[in-house]
């Protein structure tokens, strides 16, 4: 919980968050896609300007409205996402990896709308990999002491499998929701762990994502 007295303690700073979940196009009509809502994302902004930032939000396909006072920058794909927020990222104190990216994409984009023949089998769809944005920016960290975080939904074994996931990316901060009982795409509420690259755990009881977006806060405040 956030006290009247330190509502300001995000003054002066540049953050970043991208929300949403990114769309890989088969067609001009068909897309790849997941079900992130942007609801964490959005919430993080807004903690983020009631906090006195100024913040750069990307938005991938989140049908929300856009926070007051954020610069918000709307991307569709991985590869618009991650040029949007490298961008952005360039000046920014810190960066939150809230959105859902798509690991692939198809491997190749039909101009035309893709027709089903009688009498035809589908033709499998190729994949390619998307860049990974969080590990981009945990490895490059564009200013000084910038403050990088992901997140990370886990199903089994959810603590070592986000130890391991923070190492692998090499951000400071990995917000890993515990799904499976509740799902958390598109609900109001969220339960997680938040691990610092230091080893330090914080558990955050399932509850409102705005109460989440300000322990992620007050934990980026601290490694400032
Ligand atoms: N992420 C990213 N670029 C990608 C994929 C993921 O920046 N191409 C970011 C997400 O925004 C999130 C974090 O990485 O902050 C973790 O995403 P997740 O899907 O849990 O990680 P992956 O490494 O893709 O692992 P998995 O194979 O479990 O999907
Ligand atoms: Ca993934």
């Amino acid at each position: 919980a956030l006290a009247a007295q330190d509502a300001a303690d995000l003054a002066g700073r540049h953050v970043v968050v991208s929300a949403g979940g990114t769309r890989e196009p088969l067609d001009p009509v068909r897309f790849l896609g997941n079900r992130s809502s942007g609801k964490q994302g959005y919430a993080l902004a807004r903690a983020a300007l009631a906090r006195g930032a100024r913040v750069t939000l990307v938005s991938a396909n989140a049908a929300l409205p856009g926070p007051a006072g954020a610069d918000v920058v709307a991307v569709g794909t991985a590869l618009q996402l991650r040029e949007a927020v490298l961008k952005a990222a360039a000046d920014a104190d810190a960066v939150v990896m809230a959105a859902a990216v798509a690991d692939f994409r198809p491997a190749a984009y039909a101009a035309g709308k893709i027709k089903k023949k009688d009498g035809q089998e589908p033709a499998p769809v190729a994949l390619v990999r998307n860049p990974d944005v969080l590990a981009e920016l945990s490895a490059s960290r564009p200013r000084p002491g910038q403050v990088v975080v992901g997140f990370a939904a886990e199903t089994d074994d959810v603590l070592a499998n986000g130890r391991a996931k923070l190492a692998r990316k090499g951000c400071d901060l990995l917000v890993v929701n515990e799904v499976g009982e509740r799902l958390t795409f598109g609900a109001e509420e969220n339960e997680a762990v938040v691990l610092d690259r230091d080893g330090a755990e914080t558990p955050v009881p399932y509850g409102p994502k705005d109460a989440l977006a300000d322990v992620v806060w007050d934990l980026v405040v601290r490694r400032w």
